[in-house]
């Protein structure tokens, strides 16, 4: 079996793992220089168009992450072989914490508290009632509905909102365009966990997010490109939201002169919400390739209509 496979960083380490997980197999680096040598499988990460212009024979492409926004924008991804993307391998429960850590900061104020250690004060504030802190998350994939778990067994009030709803045990589910709206009404902290698709671009905007209970807070930890990122602005300048904790943003790196860096209601961390954990990554697509060589069916093939 003939594996290719693209990164633009540590490619070292990716290319000895699959090598050792999948022994019978030629693994190697795409390089524009080798680009016509022919591969059964691609596993890639942000690859550039041309690694598929001249791949004839791929059997499936593996994408090292959740989401597929990058591939999907590749003019020549092959049409008619499965597009695997990695469904949670590690990511749901990272991003369980850092949503967790993010929400609680802000419910519980810690944010205030670090400034009155800057000054030496002593003094509690009021308790905070998480009944006041109804919770939202949109998508409830296997990384939007870990969260609205966890969420949910703080004892926040949780709402969950997907294209086709979904059960899950205490937390109250919207389904679709018509279910947005009730959703965001019910809610005051809300937590964005969709792909970036035609259909999410720029759903977090100026209507969107007037409709979350007054001081509300935006946590994105999906693609930059959800957000209207002037609109987030002027939302958080007339006071209609009272902060955002973000992980991702429309250009990366955040470019030095971008407001965000200097808001005093902004957090922000370099994307780094939920990290493809190269073993557990490794071992999923190399279980997946297995089960395809024996012409089984694998979870997280891409829908390539929807766009996830
Ligand atoms: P997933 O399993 O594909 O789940 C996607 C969820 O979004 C599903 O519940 C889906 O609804 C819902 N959805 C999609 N389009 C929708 C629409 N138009 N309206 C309403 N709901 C819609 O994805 P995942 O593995 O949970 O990952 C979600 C995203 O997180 C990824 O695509 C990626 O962009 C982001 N991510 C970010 C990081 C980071 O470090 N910041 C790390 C990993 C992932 P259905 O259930 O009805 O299909
Ligand atoms: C990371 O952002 C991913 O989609 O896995």
């Amino acid at each position: 079996m003939k594996i290719v496979f693209y990164a633009s960083k540590n490619t070292g380490p990716w290319l000895a793992a699959i090598a050792s997980a999948l022994s019978d197999a030629k693994v190697w680096l795409w390089t524009p220089e080798e680009a016509g040598r022919q591969a059964d499988y691609a596993i890639v990460w942000q690859p550039p168009a041309e690694l598929f212009a001249s791949q004839k024979g791929l059997k499936a492409v593996f994408n090292i992450g959740a989401g597929v926004d990058g591939l999907m924008a590749l003019p020549n991804l092959p049409g008619n072989v499965p597009i695997v993307r990695l469904n949670d391998a590690g990511m749901a429960s990272q991003m369980a914490e850092y949503v967790s850590h993010a929400l609680i900061r802000h419910v519980r104020e810690f944010d205030v508290y670090s400034e009155q250690m800057k000054e030496r004060r002593w003094k509690a504030r009021r308790p905070a009632n998480r009944m006041d802190f109804p919770v939202g998350v949109m998508g409830l994939g296997f990384i939007g509905a870990r969260v609205a778990e966890s969420a949910a067994s703080f004892g926040y009030p949780t709402f969950g909102w997907s294209r086709s709803g979904k059960s899950l045990p205490n937390i109250t589910v919207f389904a679709g365009q018509d279910g947005l709206e009730p959703f965001l009404r019910a809610v005051r902290i809300l937590i964005c966990v969709l792909p970036l698709t035609a259909e999410t671009q720029g759903i977090l905007n100026a209507a969107t997010l007037s409709k979350l209970k007054p001081d509300g807070y935006l946590i994105n930890v999906a693609r930059g490109r959800h957000l209207v990122e002037e609109d987030l602005l002027a939302l958080l300048a007339d006071g209609r939201l009272a902060g955002a904790a973000l992980d991702v943003v429309c250009s990366e790196p955040l470019p030095a002169d971008h407001p965000f860096w200097t808001h005093p209601k902004i957090t922000l961390t370099p994307h780094i919400s939920a990290l493809t954990l190269r073993e557990e990554s490794v071992a999923q697509i190399a279980g997946k390739i297995r089960m395809l060589e024996c012409g089984q069916t694998v979870e997280g093939v891409v829908d390539i209509r929807r766009g996830y």
